[in-house]
């Protein structure tokens, strides 16, 4: 009944009072950690030439500069933005895999009202991890997203090892017809395979664009894919690249990148070996599939620094607590399809479809009412996610507010990584081990987001 209430309540109080405690945040940093001003996000529709050669209308952003920005946060101090709502129609932001307050998490109903057109939000809060991350609305998502609005997210540790560069790669597709102009986001039939991919490919909004990089040197290249349905397979010619962080965190034992495949919410970090002489290239390739793909290219520029990848010191693990093995309880988590029910119509977009379910639940969409949770998770108690997938198809599964370790997989051997998404595979059976030290209701969904829109979501309430 705990379900009703908190629904009842939150239609009851609508906007007014409930969510306050996300606003309350920003006065509760001690003299010595002051709330700093805010940065201001305001979503906007703007002309950007993405192509490279016609002007596309109707692209949807942060700010009025082309691609959202990349913001820059420090591990442990305070960040705060402003949402100001300039486009026409409800939108939010999620911090994607930052372990933040529930009330900061930006999903409509379970943790915040929608933003209205002029409307605005103070988000505030304290990454407690350092690495790659990223934001953006999860307000009607597919076309949001799709027509723009992913933006990348460095939290900086200052006593993170010294590289040469350090170059961020925001990845993603357009669905564009051959004027430049977005045709329809997907194809229903799509929608309940692996999803309707773009029709043009970009990397920070441009085609195959080039970045210098001293010859010699140690860059870090971070890779975020924030497109709304590809998966990447990443491959590096042309030089030495050690994969040094998954999704955020560091991984527990860096390895040379041979292929490595990602999906969508996910991001790589790389350190990267630039050959030592000047005007040499670099290519980062995506070879999924049957057409592999350029996507950046680094040039070495300068005379040799002659760095060696192996004096790079580790990264310091995010401060993510270890599930206690012995004591966590199993949760079951079955992906299947799905022909039950139709979605409800919702303010924030619903496609109009029942393909896809979490524990044979389809979700109705973002409503006052939406399904029961999955579970019920006691505060600081350890879990483990034993997820299922039945489906032919991979599904990058998102856990909001709390990162959890790869414990082990049906497909081999798989590293302790510790991640906030993981790419499923086909019949794969995997575990998921975290503690629940986060309170709220957290969203779980495939981010493949024609899934995540026609039922492949649920949350887990933590009390
Ligand atoms: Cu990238 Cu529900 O999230
Ligand atoms: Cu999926």
């Amino acid at each position: 009944m705990a379900v009703l209430t908190r629904r009842n309540l939150l239609k009851a109080s609508a906007v007014a009072g409930v969510y306050g405690a996300g606003m309350a945040l920003a006065g509760r940093f001690t003299a010595a950690h002051a709330a700093p001003e805010p940065l201001i996000l305001k979503s906007n529709k703007i002309d950007a030439n993405i192509t490279g050669t016609e002007v596309t209308r109707d692209v949807l952003t942060y700010g009025t500069d082309g691609m959202p920005p990349v913001l820059r946060m420090r591990q442990g101090e305070p960040f705060a933005a402003k949402l100001i709502n300039g486009i026409d129609e409800p939108t939010t932001i999620h911090w994607h895999g930052m372990r933040i307050p529930n009330a900061m998490d930006g999903v409509p109903f379970l943790t915040q009202p929608y933003v209205y057109t002029g409307e605005t939000f103070d988000y505030a809060f304290t990454p407690p991890d350092a690495g790659t991350f990223w934001y953006h609305p999860h307000c009607n998502t597919l076309i949001q997203m799709g027509h723009g609005m992913t933006g990348v997210i460095v939290v900086d540790n200052p006593r993170d090892p010294q590289f040469d560069a350090d170059i961020v790669v925001n990845l993603r597709d357009w669905r564009l017809g051959g004027d430049g102009q977005f045709i329809a986001q997907f194809k229903p039939r799509d929608a309940a395979r692996a999803g309707t991919y773009g029709t043009v490919r970009s990397a920070n909004w441009q085609v195959e664009p080039q970045y210098d990089a001293p010859s010699g040197g140690l860059v870090r290249l971070r890779l975020a894919v924030t497109d709304v349905t590809r998966i990447f397979s990443f491959k590096v010619e042309g030089a030495q690249a050690m994969v040094i962080a998954i999704d955020g965190n560091p991984v527990p034992k860096r390895f040379a990148l041979d292929v490595l495949q990602l999906g969508p919410g996910q991001r790589l970090e790389l350190a990267i070996r630039m050959p030592d002489s000047e005007g040499a290239t670099v290519t980062l390739e995506d070879i999924h599939g049957t057409n592999p793909k350029t996507l950046a290219k680094l040039r070495a520029v300068g005379a040799s620094l002659k760095r060696d990848i192996g004096d790079l010191a580790p990264l310091k693990p995010n401060p993510v607590r270890q599930a206690d093995l012995g004591a966590a309880e199993h949760i079951p988590i079955i992906l299947s399809a799905t022909a039950e029910d139709t979605a409800k119509d919702s303010i924030c977009g619903s496609l109009g479809y029942s393909f896809w379910a979490i524990n044979k639940v389809p979700w109705p969409g973002d409503t006052p009412d939406p399904t029961a949770p999955l579970a019920e998770l006691k505060l600081g108690k350890s879990y483990v996610l034993d997820m299922e997938n039945l489906t032919p198809h991979s599904h990058p599964i998102h856990l909001h507010g709390m990162s959890f370790t790869v414990l082990s997989s049906s497909t081999g051997d798989v590293q302790p990584f510790v991640s906030d998404t993981y790419l499923v595979q086909p019949n794969e059976k995997v575990q998921l081990a975290f503690v629940a030290d986060n309170l709220g209701d957290w969203l779980l969904h495939c981010h493949i987001i024609e899934h995540q829109k026609t039922g492949m979501t649920s949350y887990m309430r933590v009390v």
